[in-house]
């Protein structure tokens, strides 16, 4: 195949939880410009949908679509929208997290920790048991799942300095889980011709230094990376199309790490 060809994702159907958020948008744009129907799902339809017709009127191939992953029923009928509408599901992009009691461990709540696993942990678990049955139908998918350097590493706390910040305990906890949970299903789905792996990225430049400004975390944390700057959008897009497409064809459990270098020492 050629090489060009090998990022091409014309013809595939692509879900995309958390669609509409910071790094779903560029996920979502991503796998459009490279030929996939792109489909956005979560709680937010109105968001997911706006954002699909963005895609549209830049005649990309996408839809918005209601998903609840703390709602087994909402799992269930999602997915079965999907298949109803499109036939077929080529990739699924576990994109979406819930940030309800993100706290140290001193402050948060049994409530919240099980409010947030219920959706990070569980809800992720449902959404690709119940794509996974079609991939196996087909013999071919590929799942990618958004983790974090929180995922890979402990948190350097004294990044936050003085700001009040933290890096949550139950969002590192989640995000080492996403990790051992791409290698279960890499080296399980493996004779379904399933791949499946991790994108691990760091701070979401637009997101994180548009909300709090040139503060002491921003500063300490650019410094701390050797790449010297938060993500941008394009920095996650070559590697998801790299992961969703053929170019990708051999490569399976991997934690591909999109940080600048945070981890690299
Ligand atoms: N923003 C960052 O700096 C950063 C850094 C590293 C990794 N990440 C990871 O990137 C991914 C996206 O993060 P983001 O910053 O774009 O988040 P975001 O808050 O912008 O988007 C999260 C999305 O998840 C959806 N969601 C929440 N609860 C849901 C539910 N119950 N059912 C369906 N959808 C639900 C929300 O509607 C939202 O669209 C996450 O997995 C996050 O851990 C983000």
């Amino acid at each position: 195949m050629h090489t060009t060809n090998m990022f091409r994702l014309d013809g595939k159907i692509a879900i995309v939880t958390g669609g509409a958020g910071y790094y779903g948008k560029p996920v979502s744009l991503a796998l459009a410009e490279c030929g996939a129907t792109v489909i956005l799902a979560s709680r937010d339809v109105a968001a997911c949908e706006a954002y699909a017709a963005d895609l549209r009127a830049q005649h990309l191939q996408a839809a918005g679509m209601q998903l609840d992953l703390g709602n087994e029923q909402s799992v269930k009928d999602f997915t079965a929208q999907v298949l109803n509408s499109y036939g077929r599901i080529d990739v699924l992009v576990n994109n979406a997290v819930s940030r309800e009691g993100f706290k140290n461990l001193d402050d948060i709540t049994k409530a919240e920790w099980e409010g947030a696993q219920q959706i990070n942990a569980t809800g992720m678990m449902l959404i690709t048991q119940a794509v996974i049955k079609q991939m196996c139908m087909q013999q071919s998918g590929s799942i990618i799942n958004i983790g974090s350097i929180q995922g890979t590493v402990g948190p350097n706390f004294k990044v936050y300095g003085n700001t009040g910040m933290t890096s949550p305990v139950n969002y590192t906890y989640d995000k080492w889980g996403m990790v051992g949970f791409t290698k279960w299903l890499a080296n399980y789905y493996g004779q379904f011709n399933i791949r499946a792996n991790c994108i691990s990225p760091g701070g979401y430049g637009p997101g994180i230094a548009a909300s709090i400004g040139e503060n002491e975390f921003v500063t300490n944390y650019k410094r701390l990376t050797p790449l010297g700057r938060f993500a941008t959008d394009d920095d996650i897009k070559g590697p998801v199309v790299f992961l969703a497409s053929d170019a990708a064809a051999y490569v399976t459990g991997h934690n591909l790490l999109v940080d600048g270098g945070w981890t690299s020492w």
